[in-house]
This record gives C-alpha cells, structure tokens and sequence, in this order.
C-alpha cells in the first residue's frame, strides 16, 4: 500500500491554478512560445461578471499528439460539462487540435486545464488562449422545453426581466405570468365564471378564489357546460390543477380531467369556488353557470280597484312588487292610509306585508273660512264642494268661482288646480241704505249713508276725519297726524254718526305711514295723505263698511263739475265756527285746476305766504261760494260714484282751503289717484 502511494505521488504532475477575473485576457502554455516542460498540470479559472460568458480560442495550438489525447492535452470546463480533450498541432491539422474552434461557457465561469506528461520529444511549444467576456442573450434560451418568460423577455448586458401582458401579474418566480383571480363575489341571482382567458389555456400558477354569495335562504346550482378541460393524470386524480367547489358544509371535487362534472346542487346559498394550476400544461379550462333558488311567495292577487305593477309569473325570496289603486282610490292597511306599497318575499315563502285595500278618496270636510261658508255634502272623491262670501260684506278675492273638487290626492283642488283657500274681502263702496242720492251749506247724514267714514282722536281730543278701506287700513290726512307721536296715542271711530255715538266700533292703530315727501310747513300742504294699519280687522258690516279706491282706468278720472260728496264733523255754519255733533255732508262739484289756482294766487296766508295748489291736489266747490268743507273736516272722504260698478270711490282727502265755502274760493283736497302706488305698496308690504 505504502509503495502504491510513493507511486501515485511521483506520478503526480506539478499542479498549478490560477485565477483570472477580467472582462477579457490571455494566458499561454509554460515557457511559451518556448517548449513547455513535462509534468505539467496547470487550471486557469475564468471568472466574469454575472450575465456574461465567456468566448474562449486559441491563437496558436501545438502540443504533442496522441490518440484520444491521452497525453498531453488541454481541456476545457464550463459549469460541470467538459469538453473533448484538445491535442496536436493545428497546422499540422490534427483533428483533435481546436484549430478555429470556439468555446463558449453556459455560464461565466470556465476552467481550462493543461497537462504534459513526462516527455516531450517533440519540443512542442504548447499554445496560446484568449478570452473575451459577452453578455448572454438569456431571452434565447429554452428551460424545460418553454421560453424563459412566459410572455415578454427583456435582455439587457448582464441579465435580462420578463413581463407580463396587461391583466396579468408577474408571477413571484419572476418569469411566469398569472391573473388575479381572486376576492371576486358574485352577488346576482345567476352568473357565469369561468377560469381565466376560457376556453383559451388557463394560466400557469393560478390560485383563483370565486365566491358566490346570496341572501340566506337561496340556494345555489351549479352546472359544468363543455368544454371541459383541467390537467390530469390517467392514474392519479388530479394531481396538477384542481378545481374545487366548498360551501359551509360540502367540499366537491377535486375536479379535473375532460368529462364536465355533472350539476351539483349545494343547498347552500354561499358557494366557493377554487382553482390551482401548477407551472405546466396548456388545458382550455372550465365554466361554471350557477342560478339560485328559493321558496316561492303565494302569487299577489291585487285587491278590487288596485293594481299590481309589472306582475312577474313568479316570485321568491328578495322578489318585490309594487300595488297601487286606480285613479280616486287610496291605499288602506289596518286603517291607516299608505302614500305607497311594496311587498318583499321573504325566504319562507310569505310576504312581509298584508295586501292592503283601495278605498275610495275622501278629501274630508273642507276648511271654514273667514268671513265666508262652504257648503257640501259628500266629501269623497269628485265631490264638488262650494264656498261663498258672506254677502253683501264680503266679496270672493279674485277671479276664482269658490268651487273645489275632491282631488285623487285627497285634496281640494279648484279649477286651476290649486289647493289655496278662496279669501272673502270687504265689499267697498256700497252703503245698504240711505238716499245718498247730502258741513256748511250740508245735509245731516243718516246711519249707515257713508260706512266708510271714520273719526280720528289723538289722546281722546277729536282731530279729524279719515276713511276705511279694506277691513284694517285707514286713509286720511296727513296734517291730521299732527302732533302724532306713537300710535298707542292714536284711536279710531267708525260705524257713528253722532260724534259721541256709544255704538261706535273703536280701532286701535297700530302702525302709522306718513306719506315721506309730506312737509308741514303751515303753507304748503303737497303730499297731504297717510295710510294707519290698524291692528285688528273690523268686521264689515252695515254701519262700517270701506270706500274703494279708484281704479288705473280712464273711469276714475275727475274731470271739472264732477259732483263729489265730502263729509265730516267739522265746522257747519261760517262765522258760528262750531263743530258739528252730527256727521254732515255736501255735494261739490271738481273746480278746473287752473281756475283755482288762480284764485289761490292773490290769496296771502297768515303769514304773508302765497297758498301753493300743487298738481298732487284737487279742488272742487261752488263758484258762488255757500258749501265747502272746513275746520275738522281734514282728512275725511271726497267720494264719487261710479255707475259702471254702481259704488263710491275715493277722489280726495279734505286738506285745506282759505276760509270756508266763500264765493271765489275752493276746497282742496289731496287728490288720491296720485298716490295708488304708494298706498298698494304700504299696504302690500305691511299685511
Ligand atoms: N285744514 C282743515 C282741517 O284740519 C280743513 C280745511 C278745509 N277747508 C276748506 N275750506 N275746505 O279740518
């Protein structure tokens, strides 16, 4: 044995490795290009960078040769493989000399080895090797049979990454493509899945996880339509891919192979479906279609007069329809009334709700109104009902007829379709007796002549007239307000004639509305008007009643001898200078503008100031004097009486004149019609 050992270890040639690391270089035989000496075993190790490979050849090759190159040779490995072993001298064209051959590595690594046994006769020189490193094109390159990406390659000096086709995910083994098939829940009644791109090959590396998940109480069926084809194994069940169905108390399958598996009925209304597909194989696939089941509902039967929307021929669980009543009917359940209703099948089978009837609408007993009655007799659907004014007082506001009809929605609608009330104002300008067919030179006015006449005080004193209009305006004069601080101060009489008359209806201002370009300046008297809102509605009757205000309308204009009728409990007798007890009044004719400015013109007041007669006033008395108003009469009625709507109307508002009923000289009052506007806007905004 010892002696085997001593052999072995002389035999053994001197063994040398070196280490080469650069991207390319050289390395000879010994001695080179001398003759390389004997017993020789020399490894270079070509290492480059990761990626790369190594190109290796041989400029110059002459060893000495043998057969098989037992002898002397040169070898070359790459990652385990060897190469033939290289001899001889390629001039010599020795077959086993690499002559133009060249050598590339699988990886990048290479050994060369060198080996010369103990003689070397022939004085061969040995050779002389250059290496070069080149990237490796990996996207060329075939593993187990398959490209190295499954979809897109990319190479790049050193390396190469692969990618994926839009919808897919790289798989974490970088190279394979897969699809996200996962966390999908299905919620409809049925539905169709399938395994991804179906019935093209499945992905490789699938892990898909359906869910299917209803309402408790349905049940869900599945069925395998063709084609179906999941990778097996003709001996073992499915040991590649696997398609599984689970629900909470069944697993089926594994499922595979390309017979479809028949329907499964799970009984369950939550369903799993799972799939796996290993790194191999090109199989269609598979389909599932599922429906869902449930216990019918007993089919609606719609109640007489109702109607059931869109019927369906079957209803089941989570199913609903909608009832509704014909035209004039309404919805009762329990004696209550339903804007609407929808029953729901529940999963028992029964409905959530009890049919409800359709009753015929009733609107009810309509709504009183004030000053106004309505009168009926059915209340149901169609009905007509009809509210009246209680006249002669009130009047209907308005075009609207007072007819109603019952609605289908239950309302009282008119003939325009609205639901508002019908609203009974006074009457205006209609006294219900008296002649009135007439202060100084004035006729003592009987009960209920001029309703519309009203009396104002301020702290109790007597200050002058003033008229109703409407049930809770008063319009007088201005300078009546004299002196007026709050309306607390203020109280108004209507309904007297008699100035001390007990039966009198008292109002209580409440607020006060000076016309605001009213300037008492003890001359000029322009803008002589304001409205008082009182703060409570009188009732309209007989003896207190609103005059009307003229209307926009040619109609209502004054023209000069137009025969006026003023009133009030002013001064009756010139030179007497007494208030009268008893209200009077006195027919005066319109006196032409300029007539009676002319007459104001030589006329000088106390102070010594000319009386102006502005536009905003209008005159009316007799020429020779004898009937006019005076002293306390301010801010009382000048009326007219239109024969067109047979009713009094308001022309003037007594303001001054200089000295009572002289001949020559006129009454001026504020002439009314000037001021529509403002009196609608005072009472519009302060109702
Ligand atoms: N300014 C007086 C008053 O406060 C009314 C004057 C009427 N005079 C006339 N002559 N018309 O009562």
């Amino acid at each position: 044995m010892i002696s085997i050992v001593v052999i072995v270890a002389c035999l053994l040639p001197v063994s040398r490795g070196l280490e080469l690391k650069g991207l390319f270089g050289n390395f000879t035989s010994p001695q080179f290009p001398n003759r390389y000496p004997d017993n020789q075993r020399m490894v270079w190790n070509i290492t480059v960078p990761e990626g790369h490979r190594i190109k290796l050849y041989f400029t110059h090759f002459s060893l000495e040769h043998s057969y098989l190159c037992e002898y002397d040779y040169v070898q070359v490995f790459s990652e385990g493989n060897e190469t033939v072993k290289f001899c001889g001298d390629a001039d010599k064209d020795h077959e086993d000399a690499p002559r133009n051959t060249v050598l590339y590595s699988a990886g990048n690594t290479m050994s060369v080895v060198f080996r010369s046994d103990y003689s070397n006769e022939g004085r061969f020189t040995g050779f002389q090797a250059f290496y070069t490193s080149e990237d490796i094109n990996e996207c060329q390159s075939i593993v187990d049979g398959e490209p190295i990406c499954d979809h897109y390659c990319h190479n790049y000096v050193g390396g190469y990454y692969c990618t994926c086709k839009l919808g897919y995910l790289l798989h974490p083994n970088k190279r394979a493509c897969t699809v996200q098939c996962s966390g999908q829940v299905l919620t409809q009644r049925s539905g169709v899945l399938s395994s991804p791109e179906y019935p093209r090959p499945y992905p490789k590396l699938s892990q898909c996880d359906y869910h299917i998940r209803l309402p408790e109480g349905f049940r869900v069926a599945l069925e395998f339509p063709e084609p179906f084809d999941v990778e097996t194994h003709p001996d073992v069940p499915c040991p590649y891919d696997i398609l599984k169905i689970a629900t909470d108390r069944e697993e089926y399958g594994p499922l595979c192979g390309t017979t479809p598996p028949a329907r499964i009925e799970t009984g369950s209304h939550d369903v799993r479906v799972l799939f796996k597909s290993d790194s191999s194989g090109k199989n269609q696939g598979w389909k599932i279609k599922y429906t869902a089941t449930a216990t019918p509902c007993p089919n609606p039967v719609a109640p007489p007069h109702g109607q059931i929307q869109s019927p369906q021929p079957k209803y089941i669980f989570t199913d609903s329809f909608d009832l509704t009543c014909k035209l004039g009917y309404e919805l009762l359940q329990g004696g209550k009334y339903l804007s609407s209703y929808r029953a729901t099948c529940r999963k028992d089978g029964t409905w959530d709700s009890p049919m409800p009837t359709c009753t015929l609408v009733d609107c009810g007993a309509p709504d009183e109104i004030p000053n106004g009655k309505v009168s009926f007799s059915t209340t149901t659907y169609q009905s007509t009902i009809q509210y009246s004014c209680n006249a002669p007082f009130y009047i209907m506001k308005g075009s609207g007829d007072g007819i109603y009809t019952c609605a289908h929605n239950a309302n009282w609608t008119d003939s325009l379709g609205s639901t508002l009330l019908p609203e009974c104002v006074p009457s205006c300008g209609k006294p219900q007796s008296g002649k009135l067919s007439r202060i100084i030179g004035g006729e003592k006015v009987g009960k209920k002549e001029i309703p519309w006449q009203v009396m104002v005080l301020m702290g109790g004193q007597f200050k002058g007239g003033a008229m109703l209009l409407g049930d809770d305006w008063v319009l007088t004069a201005a300078h009546v307000l004299h002196g007026y601080q709050e309306p607390a101060n203020l109280l108004v009489k209507m309904g007297l004639v008699q100035k001390n008359d007990a039966e009198a209806v008292v109002g209580f201002p409440e607020r006060v509305f000076l016309h605001p370009r009213y300037r008492h300046d003890g001359v000029n008297f322009d803008h002589d008007i304001a409205l008082i809102k009182l703060g409570r509605k009188v009732p309209i009757s007989a003896a207190v009643m609103p005059v009307c205000l003229p209307e926009r309308d040619e109609r209502f204009t004054l023209r000069t001898d137009d025969l006026g009728r003023v009133s009030g409990w002013g001064v009756w007798k010139e030179g007497r200078r007494r208030a009268s007890p008893q209200l009077r009044y006195a027919e005066v004719p319109v006196v032409d503008f300029e007539q009676c400015r002319a007459a104001y013109r030589s006329i000088k007041a106390d102070d010594g100031q000319h009386l102006v007669v502005t536009e905003n006033m209008v005159c009316a008395g007799l020429t020779e004097g004898g009937k006019d108003a005076c002293e306390g009469d301010s801010g009382g009625p000048l009326v007219f009486y239109d024969d067109v709507s047979a009713r009094w109307f308001v022309g003037g508002i007594v303001s001054w004149g200089y000295e009572c009923a002289k001949a020559g000289q006129y009454g001026v009052y504020t002439k009314v019609s000037n001021y529509l506007s403002w009196i609608d806007e005072i009472m519009e905004s302060n109702r």
